[in-house]
């Protein structure tokens, strides 16, 4: 069967399992250049599959020879169709990490539900080795579920309605899009689910399991951004939902300094195009611009260059004093927020129109690189080459 990209607007609706694995590759194909890291040797990553958590996961394990244990929340083949390119991307990393000799464990299924806590806390004391000594919390999602409710969080300001523009993947047109004021329990809802509380349930439940080694640290990714997007993400509903994830990293560091003398860090990250981002209203004109002003200055980095230079150079650096801000958070967001990116940015920002927003930024790698998130548009692919369904459906994560 060949397969081709399926979009609606901003969501894939399929994905090709080989472009998946050529793409995995390449990345890991730039860890393996790099120099190894000295850092944690056993981590758990929760958001493993895609995005930030998967070249976390790939850096530690290829440059720094951890072992790993990854949940996600992904599809397998059924009816429907071949499933997601995340399933796919925990079966083709934990090959690539298996051949390093390495232990690789999937978890696949609900973050949120205390019953997949127990199954890693099992594991981790039955199959791990007892501890994990680095916890990654990298889960974008829309909605969270518990005992006590079920939340689904809305991308919306908090302070007036906004007008802006936005990039339409599918048709590939700049169009006009109003954002709209969310209410209070809007911002209460996407708190709940982009916020701290799950990041501190899973490092409670591990520490009273008595799982984390001495010095453990837990990482959680956050985004800040410029001025120029401050409406829609620092000072919208996601950016309420990401204060709370740092007052959770605050509150998470003085309690893993008593308990396993550790530390918690929320992370800053650049912004860049993935499953969860594309989705984030009147951002996307930013990101285009920002991938055309960075490649030209060539400082230009995807997930996994970012999760490189955090692990090598700000959390495990060679002289052991991790590098963190006044805040006391690490910032990979440093080369986006610098003033000659930035007034690149103000420059240009006001000329970009949907006539010419093709030309004045990168809209075809910001559309590439979404389509290799799902595996398509990888060089080096022949995509006339039909895949071998029968096959592929027997992998297992
Ligand atoms: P992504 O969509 O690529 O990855 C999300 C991961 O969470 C996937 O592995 C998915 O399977 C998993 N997941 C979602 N719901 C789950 C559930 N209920 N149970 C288990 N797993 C679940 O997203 P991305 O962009 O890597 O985001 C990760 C973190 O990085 C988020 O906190 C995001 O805010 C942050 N970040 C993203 C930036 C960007 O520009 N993309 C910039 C800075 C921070
Ligand atoms: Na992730």
């Amino acid at each position: 069967m060949l397969i081709s990209p399926q979009l609606t607007g901003n969501i894939a609706r399929n994905c090709h399992p080989p472009g998946c694995k050529a793409y995995l590759q390449q990345q890991a194909d730039y860890i393996q250049q790099q120099a190894t890291i000295s850092g944690a040797k056993k981590v758990l990553i929760l958001g493993a599959s895609s995005g930030f958590g998967l070249a976390s996961r790939l850096t530690l394990a290829l440059a720094g020879g951890a072992d790993t244990i990854g949940v996600s929340f992904e599809r397998g083949p059924n009816e429907k169709g071949l499933g997601s390119a995340g399933w796919y991307n925990n079966i083709f990393c934990k090959e690539l990490a298996e051949k390093q000799g390495l232990l690789v464990k999937n978890f696949i299924g609900d973050a949120f539900d205390p019953a997949m806590r127990s199954q890693v806390i099992e594991y981790i004391k039955q199959e791990f080795g007892g501890k994990a000594d680095l916890v990654i919390y990298s889960l974008a999602t829309g909605k969270r579920k518990t005992e006590s409710g079920q939340w689904h969080s809305v991308l919306k300001t908090t302070d007036a309605p906004l007008h802006g523009l936005s990039i339409n993947l599918e048709t590939e047109q700049l169009e006009p899009q109003t954002v709209e004021l969310a209410n209070a329990a809007e911002v209460e809802a996407t708190t709940k689910v982009m916020g701290g509380d799950e990041w501190r349930n899973w490092i409670d439940a591990l520490q009273q399991a008595d799982v984390l080694a001495q010095g453990c640290n837990t990482i959680a990714y956050s985004y800040v951004g410029p001025e120029r997007t401050a409406a829609i993400y620092r000072d919208g509903t996601i950016g309420r939902a990401k204060q709370h994830l740092h007052v959770t990293a605050q509150e998470l560091d003085k309690q893993l300094q008593t308990q396993v003398g550790g530390h918690a860090y929320a992370c800053v990250c650049k912004a860049l195009v993935t499953k969860a981002s594309v989705y984030i209203p009147v951002m996307s004109p930013y990101i285009s611009l920002l991938y055309k002003v960075m490649k030209e200055q060539g400082s230009h980095e995807e997930c996994i260059e970012q999760a490189y230079r955090l692990f090598s150079q700000h959390l495990y650096p060679q002289d052991g004093q991790v590098r963190l801000d006044t805040l006391n958070q690490l910032r990979i967001d440093d080369l986006e927020l610098s003033p000659q990116v930035q007034q690149q940015i103000d420059l240009r920002y006001p000329t970009v129109t949907a006539d010419n927003f093709k030309q004045t930024t990168d809209f075809d790698g910001y559309k590439t690189a979404f389509l290799r998130l799902n595996g398509f548009a990888v060089a080096g692919v022949d995509y006339q080459q039909p895949c071998d369904i029968e096959a592929l459906s027997q992998l297992k994560p």
